[in-house]
């Protein structure tokens, strides 16, 4: 048995308490414990309290002494595109120069110029890459990831994407969710309707049968996957048992949060084109939304999703990076807090509740993740400040000290 004492920290930022995704006023209770302290036993967690009293309990336990940093649960990032090849330097400088998302897009960049490198790429290359990336993310303090093919667009594109997914999970100790976005874009050489039926009739028996993903995503969007064709696809996904999420009303509002809520999926992302009627909608089918700010920073955009209002319905609200070399190039849970606290107005302990907690549920991990509490895993970050506010408030300044998964150290960086 191998044991660790984390003892010293300013503040142990646990999250404990309910057991289920936090709304409202609960989004800003994070079960702080000033000069608090935790074991770990064989990778998970077994107490948490007083400093002092969990020191009295350590036993032979190897010392951990945080020197009076905050210590919070790993981040874990709901929505991400890890596996992809290439970059898209040449659409950040042509928006840069004021050409939008959907303008790129027609002129050759956009999603499919990243299709056309993945498909291109060997798996060896993906992995390659998505181990960078990997790394990235856990300097970040993010210990769980899930991760969105979406970049291959014919079946044997898109299962090496999975393929690469789950190699991945196998080689890095970051914790890694996969998801099935066969649905990303209609590909050159197919009409939308021949793709479709590409997705449903081939893609996603071969990703049940070999167990390559647990949720099927899609992208509504005109252009893309109109409500009908999103429909088609979450209605297949879930009769072969998987869950569902769906990139919905990002660049206009077309009722994908409603179809979203019909489905009874278990997230709708995006969501900054979704009205009253969307966000009731949700409400009332318990669907999480995952707010992603970092899209609607770096596509230049300014429009964020009605936040305040969605916190005030009554929905359990996740932050996620939306990590892609599109969208949303960054890794990084601590810029989102910023993002979300400066752009969306939410209180920094709302956005930390949205980025730990409430987004382990939405990965229906919320029993063993997402909060520091007995029986979890034991997945925490160290980080060098004393006030878990500084991590919104600092923002673009590195703050993670060290960084744990299941009870061992996967990334130090010794903070500042
Ligand atoms: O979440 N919206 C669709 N998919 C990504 C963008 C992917 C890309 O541009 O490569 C997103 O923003
Ligand atoms: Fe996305």
């Amino acid at each position: 048995m191998t044991s660790l004492a984390v003892l010293n920290t300013s503040q142990l930022v646990t999250l404990g308490g309910l057991k289920r995704p936090r709304v409202a006023t609960e989004l800003s209770e994070l079960g702080i414990i000033r000069d608090g302290g935790m074991l770990v036993c064989d990778g998970k967690i077994e107490k948490v309290g007083p400093s002092d009293e969990i020191e009295k309990n350590a036993g032979d336990a190897e010392i951990v002494d945080a020197g009076g940093r905050v210590v919070m649960p790993g981040f874990v990032d709901a929505h991400t595109h890890l596996v992809f090849a290439g970059n898209r330097l040449d659409d950040f400088e042509r928006r840069a120069r004021g050409e939008t998302y959907e303008q790129i897009a027609k002129a050759g960049g956009g999603i499919w110029s990243t299709v056309e490198k993945t498909r291109a790429a060997s798996e060896v290359d993906l992995l390659a890459r998505a181990k960078k990336y990997a790394t990235w993310f856990l300097r970040c303090g993010t210990t769980t990831v899930e991760a969105k093919s979406g970049y291959g667009l014919t079946l044997e594109d898109e299962l090496k994407i999975l393929r690469v997914i789950r190699q991945l999970k196998e080689e890095v100790r970051l914790e890694i969710v996969p998801t099935f976005l066969g649905a990303h874009a209609v590909p050159r050489e197919l009409s939308p309707d021949e793709y479709l039926d590409v997705v449903v009739t081939e893609m996603l028996p071969r990703v049940h049968a070999e167990k390559l993903a647990e949720f099927c995503d899609v992208f509504c969007e005109r252009g893309y996957f109109d409500i009908d064709q999103s429909r088609r696809i979450l209605s297949a996904a879930k009769t072969v048992g998987l869950n569902l999420r769906g990139h919905v009303d990002q660049l206009t509002n077309s009722g994908g949060a409603k179809v979203m809520a019909e489905m009874g999926a278990t997230t709708a992302d995006h969501l900054e084109q979704t009205d009253e009627q969307g966000i009731a909608a949700l409400k009332k089918a318990n669907v999480q939304p995952v707010l992603l700010p970092g899209s609607v920073y770096a596509l230049g955009s300014s429009h964020y999703p009605r936040t305040g209002e969605m916190i005030e319905a009554g929905l359990a609200i996740v932050l996620a990076t939306d990590f892609n070399p599109g969208s949303s190039p960054t890794p990084s849970m601590p810029m989102v807090l910023s993002l979300a606290c400066t752009q969306m107005k939410m209180s920094p302990a709302e956005a930390i509740t949205a980025s730990t907690v409430n987004a382990a549920y939405s990965l229906n991990r919320g029993d063993r993740i997402g909060s520091l509490e007995p029986g979890k895993l034991a997945n925490f970050v160290i980080f060098d400040c004393q006030d878990y506010r500084e991590l919104a408030y600092w923002f673009g300044a590195p703050q993670t000290y060290s960084v744990y998964v299941r009870g061992e150290c996967v990334s130090r960086s010794g903070g500042l």
